[in-house]
């Protein structure tokens, strides 16, 4: 029996509400999805995180309906029966029914979709937006895909931590930092823990660190934030090939774990057929040169050196259309602490992971000589006394290493099939949008 005063705690949840209960007193709490008032009765559908219940309601319990809007909050007892609507095995014939809060009406949005909202208006009320399961279930997909790779990365030896996203200069060089008053001077919001967790492998062997980074990007597009999270890694004695080797073991565990979720039936906003198709035995790895080479093979104008526009990416893109590697980019398009290629001193140790034309990591390996990182942060027109602070981590002995970072909200992304980042992100930041 359900206690009567006890008005917030249901004993089950909707996806719970099965034929077994049939004849049973069970309580659930959740939003009022629908109203079909059908004259002596009213069937209410109520939606719970897990799912949505049919529950029926008669007699003077209908007096309680009086004044209800669709999401309300409300918590109903009474006895599961054999349904006769055709969408439900078993309903809920109220016995006692409570209306805990009250949604306004008209809402802003109608997450049922029954009214479609654009992007824009769906984020302006997310809240409201993530009522909607197809929505709500990109997150727990989202919250799923970092536990895997929190496992896959905890059993390969890296130890996660957390590094400061206030900083007092520049983790990467260039332009794209926002400044923030600190106290009596100006601090910067950390575009990448690049530099704290290179410092970290000194003694710590393999960091990871999933966190949000900052980047004052003027462009609008659809796959830049001004903030995202960077799944990022740095490990001791591995060499770019190695972190490759690792990239890939995190992305086709996530895949694999994904696969059988939907096998499970688990996820409603994922297609199996499409996440099954992402999974190759293995990712290819093409070099710089040969994505120039195909380039300009298909029209391009490209000179070996040049950074790929997004046109030629886009180009890339249909050409090879899943996951791929570029490797061995030319060392003047990569950052200062990345290491030349042994022998061929143009070219570097690093790579980029695309889908399609999509970048999801960079990576690569990096210098672990203070006195060549020195040198490259000259050659590269920084101010070497701005990095002091890591220099000199570099003379109390620095092993080889290498590591990448890679953007969660981009794979997820590629997960969901969204066209737009902030589809995948909570709270999007960009030019445009600094609320809610
Ligand atoms: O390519 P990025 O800038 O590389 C780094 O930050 C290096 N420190 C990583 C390393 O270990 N060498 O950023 C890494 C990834 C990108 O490939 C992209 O997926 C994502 O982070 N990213 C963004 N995602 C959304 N919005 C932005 N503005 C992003 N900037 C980078
Ligand atoms: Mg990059």
């Amino acid at each position: 029996m359900i206690d009567e005063k006890d008005r917030i705690h249901r004993s089950h949840y909707a996806y719970q509400i099965d034929t077994s209960l049939v004849g049973k007193m069970v309580s659930i709490a959740g939003w009022v999805e629908e109203i079909r008032d059908i004259g002596k009765l009213v069937f209410l559908l109520i939606r719970d995180v897990s799912g949505i219940v049919q529950t029926v309601v008669t007699g003077k319990h209908l007096e309680a309906l009086k004044d209800l809007t669709r999401h309300s909050i409300i918590t109903i007892s009474g006895t599961i029966q054999i349904g006769k609507a055709k969408d439900f095995d078993v309903e809920i014939k109220v016995d006692q029914i409570e209306i805990i809060s009250r949604a306004i009406q008209p809402l802003p949005l109608d997450p049922a979709n029954r009214i479609e909202s654009s992007l824009d208006k769906r984020i302006d009320s997310r809240a409201l937006d993530l009522r909607n399961p197809r929505i709500c279930e990109i997150f727990r997909l989202k919250s799923s895909v970092t536990h895997v790779v929190r496992s896959v990365l905890q059993s390969e030896r890296f130890i996660e931590v957390l590094t400061p996203k206030i900083i007092g200069s520049a983790s990467e060089g260039g332009a794209n930092l926002f400044s923030v008053n600190y106290f009596d001077t100006k601090a910067f919001l950390a575009q990448s823990p690049q530099l704290y967790k290179e410092q970290l492998i000194l003694a710590m062997d393999r960091v990871f660190e999933i966190a949000p980074y900052f980047r004052a990007e003027k462009s609008h597009t659809v796959r830049h934030l001004s903030e995202f999270v960077s799944i990022d890694i740095e490990a001791a004695f591995l060499d770019s090939k190695d972190v490759m080797d690792l990239a890939e073991k995190v992305l086709l565990t996530v895949l694999d774990r994904l696969i059988v979720t939907l096998e499970e039936g688990g996820s409603v906003s994922l297609n199996k057929e499409s996440i099954a198709e992402l999974r190759k035995p293995s990712i290819e790895r093409y070099s710089y040169k040969h994505c120039v080479d195909i380039l300009n093979h298909e029209g391009e104008q490209i000179e070996y050196g040049d950074d790929f526009s997004d046109s030629s990416l886009r180009k890339l893109g249909q050409i090879y259309k899943g996951f791929y590697f570029i490797t061995e980019w030319p060392l003047k398009l990569k950052p200062f602490y990345i290491h030349e290629k042994m022998g061929e001193p143009f070219l570097s140790e690093s790579f980029d992971l695309q889908f399609g034309y999509l970048e999801l990591i960079s990576g690569g390996r990096r210098h672990h000589d203070s006195r060549k990182l020195r040198q490259r942060i000259i050659d590269q027109g920084l101010d070497p006394s701005r990095f002091e602070d890591h220099l000199r981590v570099f003379e109390w002995g620095m092993p080889p290493h290498s590591g990448w970072g890679l953007g969660l909200d981009r794979l997820m992304m590629v997960l969901t099939n969204a066209q737009n980042i902030r589809e995948v992100v909570l709270y999007p930041r960009d030019t445009q949008r600094l609320h809610p």
